[in-house]
């Protein structure tokens, strides 16, 4: 009983203030911050609306991201949970951070208050600029968010500027923090592999923190792209319910963050991975995070990626929407063997079949050490005159003189171990001092932070273009990641190099344009490495994925779709048995597949019997037709090939009375009796719609060549009979 008395007292007097906590005396005085009143500022576009307010005390708080609200205003008196706009390290903060700010002084904690507020409109864009600053280190953020008014799309980034005069060290620096309010919150995410890119990924999100990203430099997106949707809810739901896509539009190293914090809300944190980038900022200097984009729809996943493909047309993709040429590419039909006859008569057989541009690929530079495998010469980009003696003019104007575009394949940011730019500047090489080089495809990747190495890459397209009049397209490849990262260009100040890599890559690519401002440049990473918002700024297209087979492509394009739209996605007619899986489909499901982005075929023609030329003929020109709707049309995925043995979506052109709609039977187990349903969507259902199969002889559907109104059509009318595993249609809708 003693003992208990007198642990009870212990207690009591451990809880009860003490003296030296009711002292106010501290080592610094406390920086008076002056009180301001009270605001809600409101980022609207058409039909959404982010809320943020600012606090008596200055602090910038996130309310809500959704549908438009008549008088966001009410939010003034606003008491509940709420969420900085974009938290930093330090003051009361203890969960995930937009910023982290260490300080010469060796301190790390920052808390931003609110300074400014200004907007400005132009070009269908709202701007909103909120100033921030803390008090006591002088550092200053603008938050920016640009409001794409008609695409319902708002970007959002931040400025870090450090008005000091000594360097401030940001340790970690978002481009935006997004928080949503829900019971619930699915993640649709896209993981995958070289040859399976964008597999998509379902989970609901648990307390704790989900995150997704990437550490490999360059060939960012390989394994995990930077974008996602989040369905508000315990469901994925494609067509209704509410859900916010959002995709980082940067190149490089990347960190989305989903914390599921102690009130059960939803906080995503999205910008560049601070993984060994500790960035100093300069005094005076400011840094400029990249942009995320957000969207919010109240039609499901379809509406947000609705919005996305038309924001990323009108804004997001360089030459987005417009209707880029059919091609042949050279790489699967004749790889590293081929001389100028091979390639004659490739752009013969392109120009017969229809096709309207011929892209030489991989295998023709490099005199020292020619390239006839993968395992030299990239870095000496001389054309190869044993094999076309003629030079690359010879080939282009003769597919000019054929009625076709002409393009060409480089990989300026690589150098080969063997190769003369290897033996002139090894010091250009991403290297660690000391330690491996670790070759992956027998290459190493240039140092990009580098002035003189982007003169370099600069230089290698620019003189590319002189090789022959009218090059039309350039293929920009990036074959392997970066490992033992480190550059002997910036010293002691290593930590830049994974962001000036991508800076450096941006500015080149930013004079690229200057100077060749139509050329059309497709962006390829071994496939779909580099498919992100970033690079899209610069390129008309991407290239999907190595994996050309189109039982494969169903899922990597259908994941691709989500965020990014078909007009840039790059989808090819390649040989069977597939090069990559050994699968053996139709070659009209493989016409079918590819002419749901920018159709092109990469194989051999002459290996296609008579019978395939014909059908390739044809499946060419049908695709003219009906590829305005591809390139300039809202998607309507009708079903999910993970949950369906039939797969079908469609384009709707904008004024709806044009539409293209694609079908395939995944797997078929004799269930589908008399015809699959599918509901087709976005139609007026009042008007009628003239329907015919394409590139068939004999229709697959009873209505074809039949006009139907369309709430027959969307209403369950439509029911192809698609009797075989891999086959498929293509209907083409339009308005009577
Ligand atoms: C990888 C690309 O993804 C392919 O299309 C092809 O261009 C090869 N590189 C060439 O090396």
């Amino acid at each position: 009983m003693k003992h208990i008395a007198i642990l009870l007292a212990a207690l009591l007097a451990a809880a009860a203030p003490s003296e030296a906590r009711k002292v106010k005396k501290f080592v610094h005085e406390t920086v008076e911050i002056p009180s301001v009143e009270p605001q809600i500022i409101a980022v609207e576009t058409a039909n959404t609306q982010l809320t943020l307010s600012v606090k008596e005390n200055r602090r910038v708080e996130l309310i809500r991201y959704g549908s438009k609200l008549r008088s966001p205003q009410e939010f003034l008196g606003y008491e509940g949970v709420t969420q900085e706009a974009y938290p930093a390290a330090g003051g009361t903060l203890l969960t995930e951070n937009a910023l982290h700010v260490k300080y010469p002084d060796g301190n790390h904690g920052t808390e931003l208050r609110f300074t400014s507020f200004s907007t400005k409109s132009a070009g269908g864009v709202n701007t909103t600029v909120i100033g921030l600053k803390d008090y006591v280190t002088g550092l200053e953020v603008s938050l920016v968010y640009d409001a794409y008014v008609k695409e319902d799309v708002i970007s959002a980034r931040a400025v870090i500027t450090n008005p000091g005069k000594k360097d401030v060290e940001l340790e970690n620096y978002a481009s935006s923090l997004m928080r949503l309010e829900g019971d619930d919150f699915l993640l649709t995410h896209f993981h995958g592999g070289w040859a399976c890119e964008m597999q998509t990924s379902r989970e609901l999100l648990d307390f704790g923190t989900k995150v997704i990203e990437s550490r490999r430099g360059t060939q960012a997106t390989q394994t995990e792209n930077p974008s996602f949707v989040v369905s508000l809810g315990r469901e994925f739901s494609e067509n209704s319910g509410e859900a916010v896509a959002g995709a980082l539009a940067w190149s490089g190293n990347f960190r989305i963050a989903f914390e599921r914090d102690e009130t059960g809300r939803l906080n995503i944190f999205s910008g560049i991975s601070p993984f060994a980038s500790a960035y100093p900022l300069k005094g005076g200097a400011s840094f400029e995070t990249p942009e995320m984009l957000w969207t919010f729809s109240a039609e499901g996943a379809g509406g947000a990626s609705r919005n996305l493909h038309r924001w990323a047309r009108n804004y997001g993709i360089y030459g987005g929407g417009a209707v880029n040429p059919t091609l042949l590419n050279s790489w699967e039909g004749a790889y590293f063997s081929f001389d100028t006859s091979v390639l004659t008569g490739m752009i013969d057989d392109a120009a017969a079949m229809g096709l309207e541009m011929f892209v030489l690929d991989d295998g023709w530079f490099g005199t020292k050490y020619p390239r006839n495998s993968d395992r030299t010469s990239l870095g000496d980009w001389e054309p190869n005159t044993d094999k076309i003696p003629e030079g690359i003019d010879h080939l282009a104007s003769y597919a000019h003189g054929k009625g076709l575009k002409f393009g060409i394949w480089i990989e300026p940011e690589m150098v080969s171990g063997v190769s003369v730019l290897a033996e002139t500047h090894p010091e250009w090489v991403v290297q660690s001092p000391g330690r491996e080089l670790y070759e992956a495809r027998w290459q190493w990747v240039l140092d990009l932070s580098n002035p003189q190495v982007q003169d370099f890459v600069f230089g290698i397209f620019d003189r590319t273009m002189q090789l022959a009049p009218g090059i039309d397209y350039i293929k920009w490849d990036c074959n392997r990641p970066v490992y033992s990262f480190g550059s002997t260009y910036l010293g002691p100040e290593q930590d830049r190099f994974y962001v000036e890599y991508v800076q450096g890559l941006y500015s080149v690519m930013r004079r690229i344009r200057e100077k060749y401002p139509s050329v059309l440049v497709q962006c390829c990473s071994s496939g779909g490495a580099r498919v992100d918002y970033g690079a899209m700024k610069y390129c008309n297209e991407f290239w999907t994925s190595d994996n050309t087979d189109a039982i494969s492509r169903v899922r990597i394009q259908y994941a691709t779709s989500m965020i990014y739209p078909a007009c840039a996605m790059a989808s090819h007619v390649s040989a069977v048995p597939n090069h990559q899986s050994g699968n053996v489909t139709p070659l009209k499901m493989r016409f079918d597949m590819a002419a749901a982005g920018r159709l092109g075929m990469e194989l051999q023609p002459k290996n296609l019997s008579s019978s395939e030329r014909a059908l390739a003929d044809r499946c060419i020109r049908s695709y003219k037709g009906f590829r305005d709707v591809v390139f300039g049309g809202d998607l309507y995925r009708l079903s999910d090939p993970y949950n369906s043995d039939y797969y079908a979506f469609m384009y709707v052109s904008e004024d709806k009375t044009k539409a293209v709609v694609f079908a395939f039977c995944l797997r078929y187990q004799n269930r589908a009796g008399g015809g699959h349903p599918f509901a087709l969507r976005g139609l007026d259902p009042s008007r009628k719609y003239l329907v015919t199969e394409q590139n068939v002889d004999s229709s697959c559907w009873w209505g074809d060549g039949k006009a139907f109104a369309g709430d027959f059509l969307m209403g369950g009318g439509f029911n192809p009979v698609l009797l075989q595993t891999n086959s498929s249609a293509i209907f083409l809708l339009e308005a009577r």
